[in-house]
């Protein structure tokens, strides 16, 4: 399938588990079209000589042929395609399954894109800008977000591609299989610099990988940096470690599921983290009162995701999340939290609308 030659490459290099189904995919998907496009044109052109007009010769005004033999060719014309089509919908979607679940053990990097450069953040502290240094056969799992405008994070030879939204996280995942340089793309016009928008994934051995990881920058991990964020911004005067604060404890909260006060419940992930930074009020955690302020304008991007990750490494001395079946009984949702402050002291605001901004979008 991979044609190339020194000058010319008709397929990008396969370096992730990901391509060579790709790969196989896409050529069966050529290879079935090819084939009935050439049997169709052949048709058309065959059939156009053979029965031609002829001189002398008369076409019988209309029939109607409800014989067995032309039933069957249509049930075999309707079934065989149906069938074949059936084939790509089902191969399509169990990649696409796949590249959306991300392995428990995936190295976590974090990506946000802005006008016209890719940030990169590693656990570790090290930081890039346009360049990504991953370990090889490792999956690597990427979480995404974007200052401005929606960018996409392509790697052909990964042959995985996600789209960059702002307000939101979107997560990529691939485990790299050769050591190399490959390019990387932004895969949505997002202005007038958008072709520049590119950068070089280098994937390492993994001794030369901790080589990198070692020289690095001399910063705190991003849990370290979040930690101090969390201490500035003073989350911890309510969000206290016994659960008798204002607040829900947060150890142990990444990955749980949370009641909700309106009855629902809610997978505490990355997007509700930073919906409840900046938009306290959209979900408020059963038996607590709508006291948090907005950090909107407070924290930035990457702020967010220190935050976040000093969030996830609380309770989670080993970095494993553990994580509660979502099926309980029904009477155990409206349950109120381990503490409740009186009504008095601390005042809902009165009837405050919702944001709608809950989406988390952002101007
Ligand atoms: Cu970013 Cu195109």
């Amino acid at each position: 399938m991979i044609l190339e030659s020194k000058s010319f490459q008709l397929f990008p290099e396969s370096a992730s588990n990901f391509a060579t189904q790709v790969d196989g995919l896409y050529g069966y998907m050529i290879v079935i079209s090819a084939f009935f496009s050439i049997l169709v044109a052949f048709l058309i052109i065959f059939f156009a000589v053979k029965y031609r007009k002829r001189p002398g010769v008369t076409v019988a005004s209309h029939t109607d042929d409800h014989s067995i033999g032309a039933m069957l060719l249509e049930i075999a014309w309707s079934v065989i395609p149906l069938g074949l089509s059936l084939v790509m919908f089902a191969w399509g979607a169990s990649i696409m399954f796949q590249e959306s679940r991300p392995p428990k053990d995936s190295l976590n990097v974090y990506v946000t894109g802005k006008r016209w450069m890719w940030k990169v953040q590693h656990l570790e502290g090290a930081r890039e800008i346009n360049e990504l240094h991953i370990p090889v056969n490792r999956n690597i799992r990427l979480t995404l977000t974007s200052e401005d405008v929606i960018h996409d994070f392509y790697v052909p030879a990964f042959r995985t591609k996600t789209d960059v939204l702002p307000g939101r996280y979107t997560t990529e995942w691939f485990r790299p299989t050769k050591v190399g340089q490959y390019h990387l793309f932004c895969a949505e016009y997002c202005g007038t610099k958008h072709s520049g928008m590119v950068g070089t994934v280098y994937v390492m051995s993994v001794e030369d990988y901790n080589k990198w990881l070692a020289q690095g920058n001399g910063e705190g991990s991003m849990a370290e940096d979040g930690e101090s964020l969390f201490r500035q911004l003073g989350c911890g005067n309510c969000h206290m470690p016994d659960g008798h604060g204002r607040a829900p404890d947060l150890h142990g909260v990444y990955g749980m599921n949370v009641d909700l006060s309106d009855g629902s419940r809610i997978r505490a992930d990355e997007s509700y983290i930073r919906e409840s930074v900046l938009y306290p009020q959209a979900k408020i955690v059963a038996g607590y009162d709508r006291i948090m302020p907005t950090f909107k304008g407070l924290i930035s991007d990457e702020g967010m995701l220190k935050l976040i990750e000093y969030i996830k490494s609380m309770g989670n001395p080993n970095g494993v999340v553990s994580e509660r079946p979502l099926a309980k009984e029904p009477s155990d949702i409206q349950k109120t939290g381990p503490m409740a402050l009186p009504e008095s002291e601390y005042k809902a605001p009165a009837g405050g609308p919702r944001p709608s901004a809950a989406t988390g979008k952002q101007q």
